[in-house]
Formats: C-alpha cells, structure tokens, sequence
C-alpha cells in the first residue's frame, strides 16, 4: 500500500437553495469513500464548501430584501446542518466567499494571465435597460426559434433541444425585469483553451478519468476546443478582477478554487501544508467526486486552470450519474422532489446512505430511489438479514452472565468472512459499492443459514447443550461484528452502537481479524426499526 496521504473533494452545493437526496447521491459516494480511506489507516481529509457567488444569488437577494451575505450565511448554516444529519463528516467546510478562495482566484488569475492564455474582446450581450444589467442566458425567456415552443429559456430548448443564442429567441424577455432585452456590447474576458489543448489531451487520456467521460471529452476535443468566458460585468455578486474596472470573475472560474480555500482555511487551523497538496509535482492524491452535469468544468477548465498557474492537477474525477425517483426525474408535483430535512422527518440517514450504496458503482449511469424497492430492500436486508444475526442470538448470552464462549462453534464460517475482507475493501476502493454490499449480504445469508440450521432455541432446552448454544451465538456475534466494521463507512452511527453493544472502541479494518472471546457484551437492544409503508406515504405528501 502506497502512503501517500489523500484529500478528497466534492462538489460544492449553490448556496441559493436546499440539499435534496439527489445531492446525497454525491455527498454519500464520497463520503463513505473518504471514511474507507480512513478505516484503511489512510491519511485523508475530505473538505467542500458552499457555492456562494453568481447571479441567482444576487437576484434572490434583492428579491427578499436582504444583502447576499445573509443569505450564503443562512444557507450554509442550513447545509451543514443537513449534512452532519446525513451523516456526511467533512474535515472542513467552507465558502467560496471568502479571503482565501479571493486569493487564489486572483492568483490562478494573475498566473495565468501572465502566460499569456488570457485575452479580451469585445462582445455582444443581451442586456435588460430596466435593471440596468447584462442578461444570463437563463434569465431570457422567449419561443423556440425552431421548434417554437413557448417559454424557452435562452441557450437551448427544453422541447426540441436546439441550443441558439438568445438573440434568435422569438419575442423574447427579460425574466427579471419582463421588458424586451436590448443588444449591448461589453469586453470580456477569455480563457483560451485552446492554448492547453496539448495538456489536456494527454490529460484527459491518462487515466485521471472514467472512459465515458473520456470519450465525450474526446468529442468536444474534435469540435476544438472555445475560448472560455471568465468574466461578468457589474452589477454581480462576485470577486471583481485585478485591474478592471467593474468585471468580476464568473462564478465557475472561483468555484472549484474552492477546493483550494477549503483546504487552506483547514491548513490554517491545523499544522497541515497546503503547497505540501498542491504544489506542481505533489505526491498527495487528489480526487473530485462531481456529477456528471459537471464534468466539462473538472475535466477541462479545471485542469488547464490549475496547471496553467503551475498547481498540480487532480489525481482522478470521479463523475456519477442522476438520481431518479421511481423511474422519473425528480418532481415537485409528483411529491419527489424531497429535500434533505423532509427526508429526515420520517426515515434515518442510513437508510438512504445503505440504500445508495448499494446501487452505487464506478459509471456514470443515473440511479433509480424506486420507493417500494427501498422499503424492501432496507426491511429485508438491514432489518431481516443483519441484525437478525444479533437480535437472534445475543438473547441466549444473556443467560451466560452476557459473556462471550471461550470457543468459535463454527471456525470456517468466520474464516469465510474474514477472508472476503480484501476483496471487499477493493471493492470499495473501486467506487463499486454494489458489489461490496452484495459480498457483504451474502456473508449474513450464510450466517443466519448456519443459526438457523443450529437451532439454539432448541438446543438450548437440553441443559447438556448450554455450551454448545454458547459457542455458536459467539460465532454468530463475532461475525455480526466483523459485518459490522465492512458495514462501517456506510453505517456509521450503527456501527458505533455495535461498538457500544460489544464493548468495544472506535474499529478499523485492521480489526476484522480479532476474535471476541470470553468477552463481557452488553444487554442487546434493537437498533433499526422496520419501514412502514406510511412512513413513505407520509414523506411524499409532505410539501415542505
Ligand atoms: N455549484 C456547482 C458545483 C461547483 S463545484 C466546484 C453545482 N452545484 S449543485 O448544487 O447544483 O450540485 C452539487 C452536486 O450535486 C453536483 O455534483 C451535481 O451533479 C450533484 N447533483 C445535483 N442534483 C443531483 C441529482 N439529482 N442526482 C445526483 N447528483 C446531483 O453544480
Ligand atoms: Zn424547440
């Protein structure tokens, strides 16, 4: 095992909205991948932060009347909360409003300006003479110059899926303002990409990405490679740019330097070194997990940004796919569209991470929250098969001063579970959850097999067997312990009751080899609590 030490990133949420369970998708894929590093012995930190710049959070501003400090403040007080709730332990979190993410946007800004990859030209731009600004695309409304389908907004059409410059609209308006926008001219200014095409090819082809990817990058590679608009006129909610009067820096060029200020405010507090990270020939592995909505910006701008300033480049972008819910796009009017803390007010975090992990793999396909297979699945699974290992045997220690047997009834069924932990932990290395958790479900099927075959309540109506009922709950518990520590990047507040319940600190992987014998456990309580059907009924009528 390499020793090199990790840091991990994931995407940085907008700070103009609310975490839904399709953000948890990405925020458990690299959560649980961060605490496997650290259940492996790895020196890791996971770090992220709120999005807080860009238009919508200017316009959500003015809208309520309040400064768009209070609102990224709000917000991110609202994100953290709803990510300790998840379960999601990030080693720092922080805003992309904030001194150290200006410092290395400017830096990354003046380095690469100095290498001559920026240049200015004069562009045309919708623009609203009511507000007084220069309009997004997103923020124009109009008909479909091809298709003409009503209320399209103004890159690309929803119905037919042309994309067009906002100027082809027809009828088009301002969603802002409801006036007509006008033509205006302005100077930008421009990343040219073009001039890191030879970087990122080789970048883009050495492994650092998953293949779908590559292929589509590939495809922009044959289109060429578009000079990249990194700047935004006043009034916007921003870093301004050095030496401009009045341009400020579009949200995406700081965001994923975000990554940077992040981890630098964590360096700050501790005694880590940030250039240790990033320096351009670092040995420490960097990795993104984004969605795969993102993946341009990680796979493209990103790199050429960093290595045009002379940083280090990520180690690998980990993209995955969509979450569905029951087939579908996420619906406000279907009752899908469930945001974090709804979720919360009728299921616990786990189930949603157990559910996720074990649809989760390395490609970037969407993933489908099929509600009826989640009540099943957790019922069946968490409930039925896991700690039916502990609630069906930790009874009769009871009756032995609640201290384990001094001898494993069956030595090669713990043999069989400790032997499957490489190929486990590989798996989760992999990013292949599903078949972590297929390996793992399949060792509590055996087990409960091997109980079941042995009968205790019946053994144990015969005086003569008390310590043979004794040395097969001691197999079963010992690997309801084992099930638990591969169990632990995904369930870890269950798994720090199994810790609790057997007495037991803090586990890693290493411990997957201990043996608990003659060992004193606790009174056995249970620890999950069956799905009801109107626990669902209730979460999807919910409206908040
Ligand atoms: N602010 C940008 C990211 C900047 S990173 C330097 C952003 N924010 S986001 O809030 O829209 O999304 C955050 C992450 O959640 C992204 O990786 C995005 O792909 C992911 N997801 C958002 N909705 C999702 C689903 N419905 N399903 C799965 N992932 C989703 O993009
Ligand atoms: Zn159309």
């Amino acid at each position: 095992m390499n020793n090199n030490k990790i840091l991990i990133t994931a995407a940085l949420p907008y700070a103009n909205g609310s975490i839904h369970i399709g953000h948890m998708v990405e925020y458990t894929q690299a959560d649980i991948w961060a605490r496997v590093q650290k259940l492996k012995g790895k020196t890791c930190y996971f770090v992220c932060a709120d999005d807080a710049h860009g238009t919508p959070i200017m316009l959500k501003a003015r809208e309520l009347g309040v400064s768009e400090q209070d609102i990224i403040d709000k917000t991110k007080k609202e994100h953290e909360g709803d990510f300790k709730d998840f379960l999601i332990e990030f080693d720092n979190y922080h805003s992309t409003h904030s001194d150290e993410n200006k410092f290395y946007a400017e830096d990354i800004y003046n380095k690469i300006k100095q290498k001559g990859y920026i240049k200015s030209k004069i562009i045309q731009q919708a623009y609203d003479e009511k507000e007084q600004m220069f309009l997004p695309d997103r923020f124009i409304k109009g008909i479909c110059p091809k298709c003409k389908a009503v209320d399209q907004y103004g890159d690309s059409c929803e119905k037919c899926g042309a994309t067009y410059n906002p100027s082809d609209l027809i009828d088009a308006c301002s969603t802002i303002s409801g006036t007509t926008p006008t033509q205006k001219e302005s100077e930008h200014l421009f990343f040219q990409l073009s001039k890191k095409e030879d970087m990122l090819k080789k970048w883009t082809n050495a492994g650092h990405i998953q293949d779908e990817i590559k292929n589509k990058i590939n495809e922009w590679f044959e289109t060429g490679l578009k000079d990249w608009d990194i700047s935004r006129d006043a009034p916007y909610w921003g870093f301004k740019i050095p030496d401009t009067v009045d341009k400020y820096f579009y949200v995406w060029l700081d965001a994923p330097i975000g990554y940077m200020a992040s981890f630098k405010n964590l360096c700050d507090k501790s005694d880590l070194d940030f250039a240790e990270f990033w320096h351009k020939n670092s040995e420490c592995e960097l990795y993104h997990f984004i969605g795969k909505d993102i993946a341009y910006f990680h796979t493209l701008f990103w790199p050429a940004m960093l290595d045009g300033a002379d940083y280090r480049t990520p180690t690998q972008v980990f993209c995955h796919g969509f979450l569905t819910v029951n087939g579908e796009k996420m619906s406000k009017s279907r009752g899908t569209f469930i945001k974090a803390d709804t979720y919360l007010k009728y299921l616990p975090a786990e189930y949603l991470r157990y559910y996720f992990a074990a649809k989760l793999n390395f490609g970037v396909d969407d993933i489908d929250l099929n509600l009826e297979d989640f009540k099943t699945r957790i019922n069946s699974d968490l409930i039925g098969k896991l700690i039916n290992i502990a609630s069906r045997t930790a009874g009769f220690v009871k009756k032995f001063d609640l201290k384990l047997g001094a001898e494993i009834d069956n030595k090669e069924l713990l043999k069989t579970c400790q032997d499957k932990s490489s190929d486990i932990i590989i798996n989760y290395q992999k990013r292949n959850y599903a078949k972590a958790i297929r390996q793992i479900m399949d060792l509590a099927d055996l087990t409960n097999q091997y109980i079941a075959k042995m009968e205790p309540w019946i053994l144990i109506k015969d005086d003569k067997n008390r310590q043979q009922v004794l040395n097969i709950c001691t197999t079963a518990l010992n690997v309801f312990k084992i099930l638990m520590i591969y169990l632990k990047p995904v369930l870890p507040d269950l798994s720090k009751k199994c810790e609790d319940f057997f007495n037991l600190p803090p586990q890693n992987f290493n411990n997957i080899n201990d043996i608990l014998l003659n060992h004193k456990i606790n009174k056995f309580k249970p620890m999950l609590q069956r799905i009801e059907q109107s626990q669902i009924d209730d979460l999807l009528n919910d409206k908040s």
